[in-house]
């Protein structure tokens, strides 16, 4: 069963960003299959590197909303993206000069933060996005 599994209760209610939500998942269920099916340091990396990409664009996406309808919580918010951003490049790097990454330790921290962003701060953005007429 993959790591992360997305249903209707991690819905942020726009289909956009629910679509991104669940690419995001997708690679970290591929990183961690690929951690469990023992790939070496330059595959791993380059999931990683993946996700870091993918990550920015999805921030961009949610913070030109939050510019965009003046939305309470914005600080606090790109805080908590901008502390993921950094921790995904200090993975990288660890993984670039092969600090042991065998163990699950990347995957689940990835997972419990993904879990708890969406639902604890993605979710409070909800009401306004919606009262903006997104969908
Ligand atoms: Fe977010």
């Amino acid at each position: 069963m993959a790591l992360l599994n997305w249903d209707e209760s991690f819905s942020v209610k726009v289909n956009l960003i629910d679509r991104q939500h669940q690419k995001l998942f997708g690679i970290v269920n591929s990183y961690h299959d690929a951690v469990q099916g023992g790939k070496l340091a330059p595959a791993l990396f380059k999931l990683l590197d993946g996700l870091a990409e993918y990550a920015t664009v999805h921030f961009a996406t949610e913070e030109r909303y939050f510019a965009q309808f003046n939305y309470k919580d914005t600080e606090a918010h790109k805080h908590e993206h901008k502390i993921l951003t950094a921790k995904i490049v200090d993975l990288k790097s660890k993984v670039k000069v092969g600090i042991n990454v065998e163990d699950d330790e990347v995957s689940k921290f990835l997972q419990i933060w993904l879990e708890a962003h969406i639902k604890g701060t993605d979710h409070k953005y909800i009401d306004c996005f919606s009262k903006n007429g997104l969908r």
